[in-house]
């Protein structure tokens, strides 16, 4: 019988890839070359030829990489970033160190992406950036995006912290934004054993502008044009990307491999709706969220089984105590605000086993008196 089943799980990872993960380490180790070295720039043309990007910068974390893809936009203070409540705080916290203003817009009940429908009517003066996240790793609609920034010639930056590999209409995620931001944080699909993050872009004016803001604003050694900020992706971080990103096709099709066995062994139970993606995209799972009035009582049962569980957000930005001198209130955002009271992620991670993913199912149709 499988015993507690976690959200994730790192150690099995390092074990069964021992060897490697040690060889990699420990060669950054035998080299002494830890900041601004040869795994870095390998993972970086790595990275941007898997995405089929021109150019990728390795940063410290995904906040980092969108609050420096904002910088290289420049954008600042008095500017405003259209985006969303559902997703993590960091998208928001990113706008706000960049100085500027975020805008929240509501999100598709379908797709818990941003709604496009909502996006034209939040374009002020003051616009400058169009910020959509690939939420629990399904894309958002690039092609409504992409047209309304065009319109009203404004830059999109897509937030891939979640969405690693994703596709939209065949294309990578990463790709249609003028400049997008990515997160290796080690629950990512493309984790590394700390933090991490990426840029990409077609720009080079761009890509200069956050490799310069990135190390301190040098744009020669010692000289500063710009004002920057000590952001580097480490040697040791980059070699275990380096390691990591040939098995990110095979680790995405895992979690797919999860999420279809729980469509399949959740379909038919009365109040769960598990989200399947549809439209343009391919999902990459990084989450696997059910929706249902029950959520708290579900949670709480499912923990005492031993299933953990996490709410990928209980609380929207826009009602968040750090954010309130926005000037939200209840009632701003109805369908993020209807959500976050429902939803539930459920365990999903590549080296999950067969017998956990179905006492997951096996439990969750327990709780509802379904047939088992
Ligand atoms: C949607 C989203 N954006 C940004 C981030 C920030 O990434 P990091 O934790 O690497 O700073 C995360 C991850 O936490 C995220 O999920």
């Amino acid at each position: 019988m499988a015993k507690n089943i976690p959200m994730n799980n790192f150690v099995r990872r390092y074990r069964a890839n021992k060897r490697a993960i040690d060889r990699a380490v420990g060669g950054v180790l035998q080299s002494g070359w830890f900041v601004m070295g040869p795994e870095l720039a390998k993972f970086e043309r790595a990275f941007a030829r898997y995405l089929g990007a021109k150019h990728v910068l390795g940063v410290h974390s995904g906040t980092d990489a969108l609050y420096l893809a904002l910088r290289a936009l420049d954008v600042g203070l008095g500017d405003e970033v259209i985006t969303v409540a559902h997703t993590a705080t960091p998208t928001a916290s990113a706008i706000r160190l960049a100085g500027a203003t975020p805008v929240f817009v509501d999100i598709d009940e379908k797709t818990f992406n941003i709604d496009p429908k909502l996006i034209e009517r939040a374009i002020t003066k003051r616009t400058k950036v169009i910020l959509p996240v690939h939420l629990y790793g399904y894309p958002a609609d690039m092609g409504e995006i992409m047209r309304i920034a065009k319109k009203h010639k404004l830059f999109v930056l897509e937030d891939c912290a979640q969405a690693a590999g994703a596709t939209w209409r065949g294309r990578k995620v990463g790709t249609f934004g003028h400049i997008n931001a990515f997160s290796f944080y080690p629950t990512k699909n493309l984790g590394t054993f700390g933090d991490g993050g990426a840029v990409a872009t077609d720009d080079p004016k761009l890509s200069e502008r956050v490799r310069w803001i990135r190390q301190y604003g040098e744009t020669e050694r010692y000289k500063n044009k710009v004002e920057g900020i000590n952001s580097r992706l480490e040697e040791l971080q980059a070699s275990v990307l380096n390691w990591g990103l040939p098995k990110l096709a095979g680790w995405n099709k895992k979690r797919a491999a999860i999420a279809k066995r729980y469509l399949q062994g959740l379909r038919g139970l009365p109040s769960v709706l598990p989200y399947a993606g549809g439209g343009g995209g391919t999902h990459v799972w990084h989450l696997f969220v059910v929706r249902t009035k029950r959520r708290d009582a579900l949670k709480e049962f499912l923990a005492k089984k031993g299933v953990a569980t996490g709410i990928h957000y209980p609380i929207p930005i826009h009602l968040q105590e750090a954010y309130r001198f926005l000037g939200y209130k209840k009632g701003d955002l109805p369908v993020t605000e209807r959500v976050v009271g429902e939803i539930l992620s459920l365990p999903i991670f590549p080296e999950m086993t067969r017998e956990e993913q179905e006492k997951v199912i096996r439990e969750i149709k327990g709780f509802f008196g379904g047939s088992t």
